[in-house]
């Protein structure tokens, strides 16, 4: 029997902050591609941001945000369905379900809930469930394909066991998700050469102002080589970060006025800031339009919130069935 319904397409985005080339490269760019190829869902993560946000106006501030952004990258409104977390609630009866088949141990081994306990954070029981709550996020809209940096994948993998249980103690409930991380893109490197993150506070904003853009860029940590020395392309955030942006052309130039030597790192991070702040450009360009039209983005929301709703109530309903609800 073939399955005729088009491939479904699902990522999430956490409104904590604004969106760095890490988010852009990791999981938007990639997303943006897919909408062509299915039915694409993509959401902000409110309900995630709650595990962190402690001021609501800068939540719903954050939240408006993060969808004008994503939408002046290239996200297309007629194409995927765009819209809130939290307008969709049932997400959290899901999750409540799933809970009751996840193993402590399972969630215990999640390494991004070790990592935030060691930079500080409280330790909470919605920081435990995260991985809970993001696999209801997947599993409601039966989710083909998810893309994400490299930094979810042990989050899908979760998801996929807990639908393994759910399948198995009540009989086929859920399709199983794949993650569908790009190897280049996988991990962008941020200023100081860890993974690109907000909480590392090593970031990049897509719409960072120019001025600071600029020092951020200045500021990427390189090794000592004095200026004539070659220096190695495989070790350099700067040349990372411009094979992102840059042609063919333009990377093999780098590489080859690295490995020549003679050229100080300088002058290669001003060379990345130009090409960057360049790429960018029409995406500052399409977000001025976004913003100067008030009712838009709720607008978009408010459609998508409508159509995720359609198909979270028709999942809910088999999982309501299957489990001995109502
Ligand atoms: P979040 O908000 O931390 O990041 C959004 C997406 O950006 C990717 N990303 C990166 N990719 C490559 N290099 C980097 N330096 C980098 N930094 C961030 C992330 O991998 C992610 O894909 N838990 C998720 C949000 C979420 C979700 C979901 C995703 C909630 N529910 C359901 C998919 C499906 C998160 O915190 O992403």
């Amino acid at each position: 029997m073939t399955d005729k319904k088009p491939m479904r397409i699902l990522s999430g985005i956490q409104p904590s902050g604004v969106l760095h080339i890490g988010n852009y490269f990791g999981m938007m760019k990639p997303a943006i591609a897919l909408q062509a190829e299915g039915e694409a869902l993509y959401f902000i993560a409110d309900y995630h941001a709650l595990t962190s946000v402690r001021d609501p106006e800068a939540l719903r501030e954050n939240s408006r945000r993060v969808a004008v952004d994503f939408l002046a990258c290239g996200l297309d409104p007629e194409r995927a369905t765009v819209f809130r977390h939290s307008d969709v609630p049932q997400v959290t009866e899901l999750a409540w379900i799933l809970s009751t088949v996840a193993p402590m141990g399972l969630l215990e081994r999640a390494t991004s809930y070790k990592d935030k306990l060691a930079r500080g954070m409280a330790a909470t029981v919605g920081l435990f469930n995260y991985p809970v709550l993001m696999a209801a996020d997947i599993l409601i809209y039966d989710s083909d394909i998810v893309p994400v940096g490299k930094d979810q994948k042990q989050h899908i993998e979760i998801t996929r066991d807990l639908a393994v249980k759910i399948n198995e103690t009540f009989g086929h409930v859920f399709k199983l998700p794949e993650a569908r991380i790009q190897a280049a893109t996988e991990t962008v490197p941020g200023i100081d050469g860890q993974k690109m993150s907000k909480s590392y506070g090593n970031n990049i904003d897509i719409f960072g102002d120019e001025k600071d853009t600029r020092k951020r860029v200045m500021s990427i940590v390189t090794d000592s080589s004095p200026v004539d020395a070659p220096k190695d392309p495989a070790n350099s955030t700067i040349f990372k970060l411009y094979s992102l942006m840059a042609s063919k052309n333009e990377i093999a130039d780098m590489r080859d006025r690295s490995l020549k030597g003679g050229t100080g790192y300088s002058d290669f991070k001003k060379q990345l800031f130009e090409k960057l702040w360049e790429y960018f450009a029409p995406m500052r360009k399409r977000r001025e339009e976004i913003l100067s039209d008030k009712s838009y983005i709720e607008d978009v929301l408010a459609r998508g919130a409508k159509r995720a709703n359609e198909i979270a109530d028709q999942v809910m309903q088999r999982v309501r069935a299957a489990v001995g609800l109502r």
